[in-house]
């Protein structure tokens, strides 16, 4: 069977891809299990310097499986741990240096991802979007504090209200991506940056990014604990019920009885 996250190192890097290409790289709960393992060995083994994250075939990811959402709503828990969680907890605990390459579709916690790490680079073909509340959802893991914070919140209020897709160069102008590549060279542009990263006092590279973070990492921590109380209400609601049975269907959802 295919690895739908692979995880390969070399020369201090430690690349994560995401490849399950048949679905558009939706992440499953199984995947981001996978994910979080990487993270947390990547920050253990000192031997790695720096991590990528990625997509494949010219995808990022079209975000959480929605027919996870769907069964996991189905069990009426919203205390049922989510593995996304753990994929999160890796991604804030990772002392080193990540790296996002985004090519194709970063769609919902594609984009959310992107606003937790440290370095993101993007394809001319990039296209983000946050369809939260689309899908009857509200931002998740902190991001309806850090894109407002990154962006300013009219952006921010654009991107998240009308969830509609945007370019690599809007994500870019608001202040999400680093730089823009050219499709075919963006994975080779961003080995030569991690190369650098790799060659770089490595305890001098984990302080810098710790102090960066320590003056707004409680506000974080609650804003985590806040999107994600009201991700799980709005996840059991009839809202999100009709979105998700959209999608399965494929069909246009329809909100005109909501209250
Ligand atoms: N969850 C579950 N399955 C997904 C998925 C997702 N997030 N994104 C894509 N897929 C599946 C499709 O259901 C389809 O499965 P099928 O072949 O069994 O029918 C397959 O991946 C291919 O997707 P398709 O929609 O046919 O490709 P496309 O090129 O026409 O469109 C997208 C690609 C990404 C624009 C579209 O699939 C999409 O909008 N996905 C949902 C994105 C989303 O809302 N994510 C949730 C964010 S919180």
């Amino acid at each position: 069977m295919t690895e739908e996250i692979v995880t390969r190192s070399s020369d201090g890097i430690c690349i994560i891809q995401m490849n399950r290409p048949e679905k558009k790289n939706a992440i499953t709960q199984n995947m981001y299990r996978k994910m979080a393992e990487a993270l947390q060995m990547a920050d253990k083994d000192d031997a790695i310097r720096v991590a990528v994250l990625c997509g494949s075939q010219n995808l990022f990811t079209s975000g959480n499986d929605i027919r996870d959402f769907q069964a996991h709503s189905a069990t009426q828990k919203a205390d049922q741990p989510f593995a996304a969680d753990a994929f999160f907890k890796g991604v804030l605990e990772l002392r080193k240096p990540l790296i996002a390459a985004v090519q194709g579709y970063a769609i919902g916690i594609g984009t959310t991802m992107l606003l937790h790490c440290d370095l993101v680079y993007a394809s001319q073909n990039a296209t983000f979007s946050l369809p939260f509340v689309n899908l009857g959802l509200c931002p998740e893991f902190g991001s309806s504090m850090m894109l407002p914070r990154l962006a300013g919140h009219q952006q921010a209020a654009e991107l998240f209200l009308l969830g509609e897709p945007f370019t690599a160069d809007h994500a870019r102008s608001v202040g999400l991506v680093n730089q823009i590549f050219p499709d075919e060279t963006l994975m080779e542009e961003v080995m030569t940056i991690a190369g650098r990263l790799a060659q770089k006092p490595p305890r001098a590279l984990m302080e810098t990014k710790k102090l960066m973070k320590a003056s707004w990492a409680n506000d974080l921590r609650k804003a985590i604990e806040t999107d994600g109380k009201m991700f799980f209400e709005l996840m059991m609601g009839p809202e999100a019920a009709e979105a998700f049975a959209a999608f399965t269907e494929n069909r246009n959802p329809d909100f005109s009885t909501s209250s």
